[in-house]
């Protein structure tokens, strides 16, 4: 009896004993390790002056001039605008007779056009409406429709369960990467740098290609705008380095069976203010400099963001879930693996850029411009 009575009051001790307890745990030692109970993190103030000098367009008067130009019907000639000379050798195989040769290459595709009057209209058209909705609005990015006007993935959802950005960067060649990247549902590749060959580190399957628009200045003197290594059903998607650039677009939509796409504009502006941010801010801290210096020394009108860092931006806003390789460089490693470029081109930062890609996959709030956005970043994953 007495034995009975006994063993439910131990039991209602314990008990309480633990809940005090977990209730002290609650109160007093998860608040430290970050439950839920904590206010919201204070935003995250970012640097006013960084943030209005990277948010300048330096080239917007020249552009605006050779547009009119274009629309009055002048091609242009290759002395015209400097920095476009130089992102003619942007990102790939050119070799620095291209560059030479180059109004020699106009003066060829000028010629040919001619034959060919009807792309004029098309392309005044074109050219209209890029210049028109070439203005900053950072919602772009959040918008996958307009970052890839395709048919969406699924009837339910315009964004990609996973994506693959492949860089060209000659660390893969070590990776044995392929079969991981091929697993996901969008492969987007860049430049058009081969797959053959190679596809054990750099996989074989492609959805979209992301060029530059010399890519396809250069395709539109092959034969029937060849511009296809990865099969003509894969969709091409371009960003403009110039004006002029949008003759061959018309010129080649034409005979192309899968879509052939223009970046947004708007979009193109965000990559631009964000690789400039990150540019001015690293010039000031490493040299202690002001930050105004920038534009000079680092000759703003020539300076361009790389077509790999728009592919991620690109996945970012399109893709639930986002994987790069191919991106980053080591001591032993070529610049590029399809190529024998020695070098890194003068117009990028890519330093900038990796501090970008960084704050991408740890902490996406503290990146001007994209988190004005309204898009929600998703989990970036760099592969090394
Ligand atoms: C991507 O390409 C592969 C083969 O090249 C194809 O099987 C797959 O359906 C494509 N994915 C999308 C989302 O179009
Ligand atoms: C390119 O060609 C496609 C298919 O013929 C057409 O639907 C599209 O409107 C063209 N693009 C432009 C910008 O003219
Ligand atoms: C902003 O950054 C620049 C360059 O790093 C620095 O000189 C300036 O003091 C900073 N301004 C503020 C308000 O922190």
């Amino acid at each position: 009896m007495k034995k009975s009575l006994q063993f439910p009051f131990t039991l209602l001790l314990l008990l309480s004993i633990l809940t005090l307890t977990l209730l002290s745990f609650r109160t007093a030692i998860l608040p430290a390790i970050g439950s839920g109970s904590l206010p919201e993190p204070e935003p995250v103030v970012l640097n006013s002056t960084l943030i209005s000098l990277a948010s300048a367009d330096p080239i917007e008067p020249d552009l605006r001039r050779e547009v009119d130009a274009l629309l009055d019907g002048n091609l242009p000639a290759s002395s015209r605008a400097r920095h476009r000379t130089i992102s003619t050798a942007d990102d790939h195989d050119h070799s620095v007779a291209d560059l030479r040769t180059r109004s020699a290459i106009r003066f060829r595709l000028r010629r040919r056009d001619y034959r060919d009057y009807r792309v004029f209209p098309q392309f005044r058209r074109l050219l209209r409406d890029w210049i028109r909705r070439r203005r900053f609005d950072p919602s772009v990015v959040a918008s996958p429709e307009l970052l890839l006007p395709l048919p969406p993935p699924s009837p339910s959802s315009r964004r990609y369960d996973s994506c693959a950005v492949v860089g060209n960067s000659g660390i893969l060649l070590s990776s044995d990467r392929g079969a991981l990247i091929d697993s996901h549902d969008l492969v987007v590749r860049l430049n058009n740098a081969r797959t053959a060959g190679y596809s054990r580190h750099v996989g074989s399957r492609t959805n979209l290609s992301f060029v530059n628009s010399n890519i396809l200045h250069l395709c539109a003197r092959r034969p029937g705008c060849f511009c296809h290594p990865y099969g003509d059903h894969v969709p091409i998607l371009m960003y403009v380095c110039q004006p002029a650039h949008l003759l061959d677009y018309s010129v080649c939509n034409a005979s192309h069976k899968a879509p052939l796409l223009v970046t947004d504009p708007g979009f193109d502006l965000l990559c631009a203010r964000i690789v400039r941010y990150y540019s001015i801010k690293r010039f000031a801290e490493a040299t202690g400099r002001p930050p105004e210096q920038w534009a000079k020394l680092r000759d703003e009108k020539a300076f361009h963001y790389s077509s790999g860092m728009q592919a991620v931006a690109l996945a970012v806003g399109a893709c639930r879930r986002v994987s790069v390789f191919g991106f980053g460089k080591a001591a032993e490693a070529k610049h590029h693996y399809h190529t024998n470029q020695k070098a890194e081109l003068a117009l990028h930062d890519y330093e900038a850029e990796y501090e970008f890609y960084r704050d991408l996959a740890e902490r996406p709030e503290v990146i001007p411009f994209l988190r004005d956005s309204g898009l929600k970043v998703p989990p970036v994953v760099f592969y090394h």
